[in-house]
């Protein structure tokens, strides 16, 4: 294992669930359902997708043009960065500042994969940027989850094969991008949700250097 490939949201903070309010405020304005078992297929993707997702929910595709679809993206975002905005130290799961010291001093390399164009500013507001030798600019990416292109940047980032790579995720989008990539999934939520995961783990409690190296070589034997 030379390198562990996070994503952001619902993995290093609970940011997963800002989204789902900040869409949920936007489909309830637009009189579309939405609940948490459809805001699992959101995870992962980008917002754009997010929105047409939600939009075709509501049978609603074709009645906004171009132009109104960028502007309810951008009213979704208004009130996701109005949520994170108060996002401090104290907003990173359990285990995470823990397992990434250990990978730090073990020398271990640490990339971050997420969708997200407000993953930078998150990582600053959790003091977590100096851990990250890669944040994956997702403004380059040209396939978003469930492609692997963003794992596998993160991994040409740092130097080191796929193969020796780590993905930890919460979205099931993003458990097919670690897989499409050649890498060793770790799932955060429960196996139904995590399907194609190698391991999956409940809370983020549960994960650390040695657990991780444990279960890498098992399923590298
Ligand atoms: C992550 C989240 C998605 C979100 C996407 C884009 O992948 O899991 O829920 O839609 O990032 O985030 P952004 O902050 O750019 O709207
Ligand atoms: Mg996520």
């Amino acid at each position: 294992m030379k390198a562990v490939i996070f994503d952001l949201d619902g993995v290093i903070t609970d940011t997963a669930e800002y989204h789902f309010q900040a869409w949920g405020s936007l489909a309830a304005a637009l009189g579309i359902p939405f609940d948490r078992e459809f805001n699992e297929q959101l995870k992962g993707i980008s917002r754009t997708e997010s929105l047409d997702k939600i939009l075709a929910r509501g049978n609603l595709s074709e009645a906004y043009t171009d132009e109104d679809k960028q502007e309810l993206a951008t009213r979704k975002n208004a009130e996701y960065q109005r949520l994170i905005s108060a996002v401090t130290p104290s907003d990173v799961l359990p285990g995470i500042k823990s397992l990434l010291t250990e990978l730090h001093d073990a020398g271990i390399g640490i990339a971050l994969a997420s969708a997200s164009k407000n993953a930078a500013f998150i990582l600053d507001r959790l003091e977590l940027t100096r851990y990250f030798d890669s944040v994956v600019d997702v403004t380059a990416i040209r396939h978003g989850k469930p492609d692997p292109e963003i794992f596998l940047t993160g991994a040409a980032n740092l130097g080191v094969q796929p193969a020796d790579c780590v993905g930890i995720e919460d979205a099931q989008a993003g458990i097919q991008a670690i897989k499409g990539a050649g890498m060793f999934a770790v799932g955060v939520g429960t196996p139904s949700q995590m399907q194609g995961a190698d391991i999956v783990v409940a809370s983020t409690a549960e994960l650390s250097l040695s657990m991780l190296e444990e279960h890498f070589c098992e399923f590298t034997k």
